[in-house]
């Protein structure tokens, strides 16, 4: 599969499985499933409690760690103090049952610790091997500008993105400062599925409107982790980068009308 590079050591994988709100013996089957199909790359996080069952279905796949690419974030509910980065770290690599992940972010920005300290703490993770890139997730251009100051390689921001809620804006400023975006989810929850549009192109290149989605996220140089619990599902988005879209067709979808965001939990800092 296709890869975008995050630093010297490091490519992540262009799909991934995402796993919030997989848990319990579902987790385990989706991620067990989703390997043996030939998905590389499984994005968790410590907030979704399922670390536990993320491990199991990696275990159950047979597949070898150095083979996959493991994505979790730091929990907000710890606030992001040195000390915390510290444990939570070592907590994370127990529970996943690996000495490293491929990536760590900071799920959400909170200003009530400098970015630099928590930073500076996960890069001491790094350079003890227990992280190979560092991130963040749910950042906007104020808190990146802000987190840069700190001099620590940030090398993905995973955010909310699909065909009604595309970012362009965070996405220019990422890519000006080589900050690769991973868009989560890429459906929208379903409600991109509704959009005529890719209707229309679904029924052009004979696939289906999550196909066109994750496709069309891809052709824009993202990275992307729909989350299914369903065994054709996740075939099916995984197949989804399978062929090629028109230029012209993926601009029509640029130029989709824009919505609110989706993902607006009460914690979130999005108007900074
Ligand atoms: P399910 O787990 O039953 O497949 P998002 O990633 O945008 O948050 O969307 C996730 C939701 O979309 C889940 O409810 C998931 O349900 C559903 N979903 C995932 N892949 C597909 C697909 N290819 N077609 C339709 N629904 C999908």
């Amino acid at each position: 599969m296709k890869t975008v590079r995050l630093n010297k050591e490091t490519e992540i994988p262009v799909l991934g499985l995402g796993t919030w709100k997989l848990n319990g013996e579902e987790c385990v089957e989706a991620v067990a499933e989703a390997i043996s199909i030939g998905y590389r790359h499984i994005d968790t996080a410590d907030a979704y409690e399922n670390h536990a069952e993320v491990r199991e279905g990696i275990r159950k796949s047979g597949i070898g760690r150095e083979d996959l690419f493991l994505t979790t974030k730091l929990h907000f509910d710890d606030g992001y103090k040195e000390e915390t980065v510290r444990k939570s770290g070592e907590r994370l690599l127990k529970e996943l049952d690996t000495d490293y992940v491929d990536l760590l972010l900071i799920h959400w920005p909170d200003r009530s610790t400098s970015f630099e300290e928590t930073l500076h703490a996960m890069d001491e993770l790094k350079k003890a091997g227990k992280a190979r890139a560092l991130g963040v997730s749910n950042f906007t251009i104020h808190h990146l500008e802000d987190a840069l100051k700190a001099g620590v390689e940030i090398t993905d921001n995973q955010v909310e993105i699909h065909p009604a809620f595309t970012q362009k804006e965070l996405r220019d400023f990422c890519a000006l400062k080589k900050i690769a975006v991973t868009a989560y989810s890429p459906l929208g929850r379903k409600h991109v599925l509704e959009l005529p549009l890719l209707h229309e192109l679904a029924d052009k290149y004979e696939k289906t409107p999550a196909q066109i989605a994750l496709n069309w996220i891809v052709s824009r140089g993202m990275i992307t982790i729909p989350k299914s619990a369903n065994p054709q599902r996740i075939k099916e988005n995984f197949d989804s980068l399978s062929f090629s879209i028109e230029e012209p067709d993926l601009v029509r979808i640029d130029e989709i009308p824009q919505e609110e965001r989706i993902v607006a939990p009460a914690y979130s800092d999005f108007d900074y």
